[in-house]
């Protein structure tokens, strides 16, 4: 890791950096119980194990002063009707921030506290979004056809917790009606 200055491309369209350490997929098998047609997602998981998402990370030392940074991309798709979407999550030292830049596509990026406070905020190209530090977030693509992708900056020493959206859910989920997205309350949030 280079503790020299750095630059790199996104380039557009394309949006896989020029420069990346790390690169995740995320695939229906990893999701399991995150949506809540049940029965549509083994439907679709018999037909074909499909990545949902992929991430492209700068890493950098996980230590506060550091900044991690890559780029998110969600496919398009949906399970039942409800569009793909990343896992979601709090950052595990809950008091930290972070920024996203919408590069491409169409989507919401849907955040709560832990309160029970719920913001869900369209993306699209050049919007930049403020999560504040305390706010759990995920990325949904609700394009039929392309990439919903993202630039995201946090704090080094951030972190993840994937447990308690993995157990309850976020409290709103983002589906198709009547072929444009809505926002609906999630009939299996669990308190
Ligand atoms: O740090 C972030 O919030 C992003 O890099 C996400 O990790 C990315 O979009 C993938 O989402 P998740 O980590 O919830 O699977
Ligand atoms: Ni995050």
């Amino acid at each position: 890791m280079s503790d020299r200055p750095f630059t790199f491309d996104i380039p557009l369209p394309g949006v896989i950096p020029t420069r990346y350490d790390h690169h995740i997929t995320r695939r229906l098998s990893e999701m399991v119980g995150y949506y809540a047609d049940e029965q549509a997602f083994a439907a679709a998981l018999a037909e074909k194990d499909e990545t949902l998402y992929e991430v492209y990370e700068i890493r950098r030392p996980e230590r506060a002063g550091e900044l991690l940074h890559g780029v998110s991309i969600v496919h398009p798709g949906k399970i039942g009707n409800e569009y793909f979407m990343t896992k979601g999550h709090f950052h595990a030292v809950l008091e930290t921030a972070e920024v996203y830049y919408c590069l491409q596509g169409e989507g919401y990026m849907v955040m709560e506290t832990p309160e029970g406070e719920c913001v869900v905020q369209p993306l699209r190209p050049n919007t930049v979004l403020y999560v504040p530090p305390r706010w759990a977030h995920r990325s949904v693509n609700c394009s039929d056809e392309s990439d919903l992708a993202t630039f995201f900056v946090y704090p080094g020493n951030a972190g993840h917790n994937y447990g308690s959206v993995a157990e309850r859910g976020f409290r709103k989920r983002v589906v198709e009606r009547d072929g444009r997205p809505q926002i609906i309350d999630n009939p299996r949030w669990r308190s």
